[in-house]
C-alpha cells in the first residue's frame, strides 16, 4: 500500500470536484479526477448564484467522491475497436457496482480540501465533508488554497494516470484512455507532456486569472508564495462573463468571446494582418496600419473597428489589475453602436460587430497581460512561468504569455507550463496535487486544526 493516497475534494465556486493522488515511485499521480459543473444552471441566470451553486454541490458532493473513489479503484475499462471489453475488465466493471464506500475509502491517508478563497456557501458544502470524513476515517487533512491549487494544475499534464469523469447535466460522461496513452491524451501542450516533476524550477512566476481571481504569484519554494500583483476590481474571467452577457452571448463568456475574437482575427489574417506568434505587439501592425493610413479601401470598410478600448494599469507602475473600467467601456461601446445605429437591443448587433468587439476586447486583456508578466519576469527572472486558472483554457492568450516569455528568453531557459485538459478550470487534481507536496513537508493538520476563509489570501 502506498504510504500517500489522497482523497481531496473543491468546491470552492461553481464545480464540485473530487481526486485521488497516490505517490507512486516517489512522485504523485492522478488516479482519478472527476468533475460536476453547474455551468448548466448558472447559463440560466447568465452567472453563478451563490445559494444556487451551495444547493447543487450539496446534491452533488457524496456520488462526486463515489465516483471518484471507484476510478481510483477500478480504471475505466478499455474498449477494444470492435467495441468488445476485456472479460476481466468486464467482471471488475461488474464487481466495481458492489464495492461500499468502506471499501473504497480503504487505503486513503490523507483528505485534502480548498478552504478558500471562494464562495462561503459553496466552500463549506466541501470543506464540512473532507472535515467529516477526517473525523471519521481518523485521517490527517490539508486545507489548499484555491490559488496554490490552480499553480500545482500546471504540472498535472504529465501525471495524470487513468481517467478524467465529467458530469454534466447529472450525466456521467467518461473519458476512456487507453492506458499506453494516457498521458499524450491528457495533454493540451506538448510541454506539459515532456513536464516531469522534478523539472519544476524556483523562483517561478504564476499568473492565474479565473473567473474569481487575477493574480501575479512569485513562488520560491514548494510552500512559499509573495502575491506581488492582483486585481484592484473584476478578475478576468468575469469580465469575459460581463461582456458575453451584455453581448448575449451565453455563459460561461470565456469560451464564446474568445471564439468570436477569433473569428474575427481570422478575417484579419486574410489581409496578411498576421499576428506574430512570439510577439506581445499582437495587433499593432493592425494599429499602425489604422494610424499610418496604409489600409485599402476594403480593408477599412470591412475591418474599421468601432471601439477603442483602454488598457487599464498598463503604465502604472505596479503588478496589480483592474478590469472594471474596460468591462465599462465595452458597454459605452455598445451603447454607441446601437443609438448610432437605431438598434434597440444588442440582438440587432450584426454578428460581424460582435466578433469585432470581441476581438478588441481579447487584445486589451492579452496586452495588460503581457505587459505585467513582461516586468514580473524582468524583475524576478524565474525559472518558470506558470499560466492557470479557467481563463488559461483560452488558446490566443496561452499564445500571446508564451510569446512573452520566449521573446525574452529565446534560449527557452524559462519554462512556460500550462494546464492540461480538464486542469485549467476548477478540479479537486489540483488540490491533491497541492496537497501532495504539504504532506512531504509534514505539514499536515488534525479535523479540528482547520478553518474556512472566503476571501483567503495566498501566504507561506
Ligand atoms: O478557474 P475557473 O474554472 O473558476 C474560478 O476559479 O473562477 O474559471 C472560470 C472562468 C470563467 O470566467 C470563464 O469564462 C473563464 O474562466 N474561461 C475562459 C475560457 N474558458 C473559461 N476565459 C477566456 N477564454 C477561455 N477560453
Ligand atoms: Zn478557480
Amino acid at each position: 500500500m502506498s504510504d500517500i493516497k489522497i482523497l481531496a475534494i473543491e468546491t470552492s465556486c461553481d464545480e464540485t470536484a473530487a481526486a485521488v493522488i497516490e505517490e507512486v515511485g516517489g512522485r504523485p499521480v492522478v488516479l482519478s479526477n472527476v468533475i460536476s459543473s453547474q455551468v448548466d444552471l448558472h447559463a440560466i441566470t447568465g452567472g453563478v448564484v451563490p445559494e444556487v451553486a451551495s444547493r447543487a454541490h450539496m446534491e452533488k458532493i457524496i456520488p462526486v467522491i463515489q465516483e471518484s473513489l471507484e476510478n481510483a479503484h477500478y480504471p475505466l475499462p478499455i474498449t477494444h475497436s470492435n467495441g468488445q471489453m476485456n472479460k476481466d475488465q468486464l467482471m471488475k466493471n461488474e464487481k466495481r457496482e458492489m464495492k461500499n464506500c468502506q471499501h473504497l475509502l480503504a487505503g486513503i491517508t490523507h483528505l485534502a480540501v480548498t478552504s478558500g478563497p471562494g464562495l462561503i456557501g459553496s466552500l463549506l458544502v466541501g470543506f464540512n465533508t473532507a472535515k467529516a470524513l477526517a473525523y471519521g476515517l481518523d485521517l490527517p487533512i490539508i486545507p489548499i488554497n484555491h490559488i496554490e491549487g490552480h499553480i500545482y494544475s500546471a504540472m498535472g499534464g504529465k501525471l495524470i494516470n487513468n481517467q478524467d469523469t465529467i458530469t454534466r447535466k447529472n450525466t456521467i460522461t467518461n473519458t476512456q484512455k487507453s492506458i499506453n496513452n494516457l498521458d499524450i491524451d491528457n495533454c493540451d501542450l506538448d510541454i506539459n507532456c515532456k513536464l516531469e516533476i522534478g523539472t519544476w524550477k524556483f523562483p517561478l512566476i504564476s499568473l492565474t486569472v479565473s473567473g474569481g481571481h487575477t493574480s501575479l504569484t512569485l513562488m520560491k519554494d514548494h510552500g512559499v508564495y509573495e502575491t506581488i500583483g492582483e486585481t484592484l476590481d473584476d478578475a478576468v474571467g468575469e469580465a469575459y462573463d460581463k461582456v458575453a452577457k451584455l453581448l448575449n452571448l451565453g455563459y460561461p463568456g470565456g469560451p464564446v468571446v474568445s471564439k468570436f475574437a477569433n473569428e474575427f482575427r481570422n478575417k484579419l489574417s486574410i489581409f496578411n494582418f498576421q499576428f506574430p506568434k512570439n510577439s506581445q505587439q499582437s495587433n499593432n501592425q493592425f494599429e499602425n496600419k489604422k494610424i499610418n493610413g496604409e489600409m485599402s479601401k476594403m480593408e477599412n470598410e470591412k475591418l474599421q473597428s468601432p471601439i477603442v478600448l483602454p488598457r487599464p494599469l498598463l503604465h502604472d507602475g505596479t503588478f496589480n489589475f483592474s478590469f472594471s473600467g474596460l468591462k465599462t467601456a465595452v458597454l459605452y461601446a455598445v451603447k454607441k453602436i446601437l443609438s448610432e445605429n437605431s438598434w434597440e437591443s444588442t440582438d440587432e448587433i450584426p454578428e460581424n460587430i460582435k466578433e469585432n468587439i470581441c476581438f478588441e476586447f481579447e487584445e486589451a486583456v492579452a496586452d495588460v497581460l503581457s505587459s505585467k508578466l513582461k516586468k514580473a519576469i524582468e524583475k524576478y527572472s524565474p525559472k518558470a512561468v506558470v499560466f492557470a486558472g479557467g481563463v488559461s483554457a483560452n488558446g490566443y492568450l496561452k499564445e500571446r504569455l508564451r510569446g512573452v516569455v520566449s521573446g525574452i528568453d529565446p534560449e527557452d531557459n524559462i519554462k512556460f507550463l500550462t494546464p492540461g485538459k480538464n486542469m485549467s478550470g476548477d478540479n479537486a487534481a489540483m488540490i491533491g496535487l497541492a496537497a501532495y507536496y504539504h504532506i512531504k513537508r509534514g505539514d499536515v493538520k488534525k479535523w479540528d486544526q482547520i478553518h474556512v476563509d472566503s476571501g483567503a489570501e495566498l501566504t507561506s
